[in-house]
């Protein structure tokens, strides 16, 4: 399938089918929730880099199932006001079940990040937590979070890195080689990526930070590594009614060898400070 890169963009298949529900994420999430080495969990760690203060305007972009929040409303600062974005109904509507109600401070939206229906200078933080790599005209998608921050706010954008996960790219490669080997799959790479964030992030922001999270995963069951794989955007080169099995096969015979299987994480965020309000390109 050649046309795998550009699936990462297309709104259309992100929108009805890849994020048309949390399903997808939850099996990611799952294997990372498992069989993380980390010894601070990933939201927690966001959490701690956005730095609330009492309140806060807060806009996130791409928010998906509103995670970022579930478990940790006991931190939000008084007064703050959190609105939640997306632009799959799905997820908007998954994260409007899970918050509305707990304390008025959420407010939830369909929105597409290259057409913020916000104000400017409207927004303190605005978060896109793995999201850049999926907006076609990245631009586009920051000079809108630049235009709603007021001057002296901040972004911050998390996203991997072109080692994310490389043991599973490999695996994809071997039992699959038709469909995702050399030269044909795209799971490395990204748009929007650790390796060249800072350079896509500069012509829009004053001062950028980057902070790596220290993660990887020692996997030793085969269904999670299963789910994780066929939940993936890559996966859809890959008929699963039919690939499956092979799969299951070749995960299990490598655990009956090895025990466990080490994953690599590249995994981190950008923290990017709108200082003044001087006009960008
Ligand atoms: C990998 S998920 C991350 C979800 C959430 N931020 C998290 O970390 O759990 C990417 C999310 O970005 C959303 N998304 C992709 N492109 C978008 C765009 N152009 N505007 C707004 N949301 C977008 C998707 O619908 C999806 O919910």
């Amino acid at each position: 399938m050649d046309n795998l890169p550009s699936l990462y963009q297309d709104k259309d298949h992100l929108r009805g089918s890849q994020y048309k529900d949390s399903s997808n994420l939850n099996a990611r999430a799952e294997l990372h929730r498992r069989f993380s080495t980390a010894s601070v969990d990933w939201f927690t760690w966001v959490l701690d880099k956005l730095s609330l203060t009492a309140n806060m305007q807060l806009l996130e972009v791409g928010a998906g199932p509103g995670w970022l929040w579930r478990r940790h409303l006991h931190r939000i600062p008084v007064g703050c006001q959190i609105t939640l974005t997306d632009f799959s109904p799905g997820m908007v509507s998954e994260a409007e079940a899970a918050l509305l109600g707990t304390d008025g401070q959420f407010q939830f939206r369909v929105a597409n990040v290259e057409e913020l229906p916000f104000s400017d200078e409207q927004f303190d933080l605005v978060v896109a937590n793995h999201m850049l790599y999926h907006v076609p005209d990245l631009n586009k998608g920051l000079q809108e979070i630049r235009r709603v921050l007021r001057p002296g706010g901040r972004l911050v954008a998390a996203t991997n890195g072109n080692a994310h996960l490389q043991e599973l790219n490999e695996i994809g490669q071997v039992v699959f080689p038709d469909l995702l080997g050399e030269g044909r799959q795209s799971w490395a790479g990204l748009a929007f990526g650790l390796e060249n964030g800072r350079f896509l992030l500069a012509p829009w922001f004053d001062q950028i930070e980057q902070y790596v999270y220290d993660d990887s995963l020692l996997v030793n069951e085969v269904e999670p590594l299963v789910a994780y794989m066929f939940s993936t955007i890559a996966s859809q080169a890959v008929d699963q009614s039919q690939n499956v099995e092979k799969l299951r096969r070749y995960l299990t015979q490598r655990l009956a060898d090895e025990g466990v299987i080490h994953i690599t994480k590249s995994t981190g965020l950008f923290v990017a400070h709108k200082v003044g309000c001087f006009p960008v390109p």
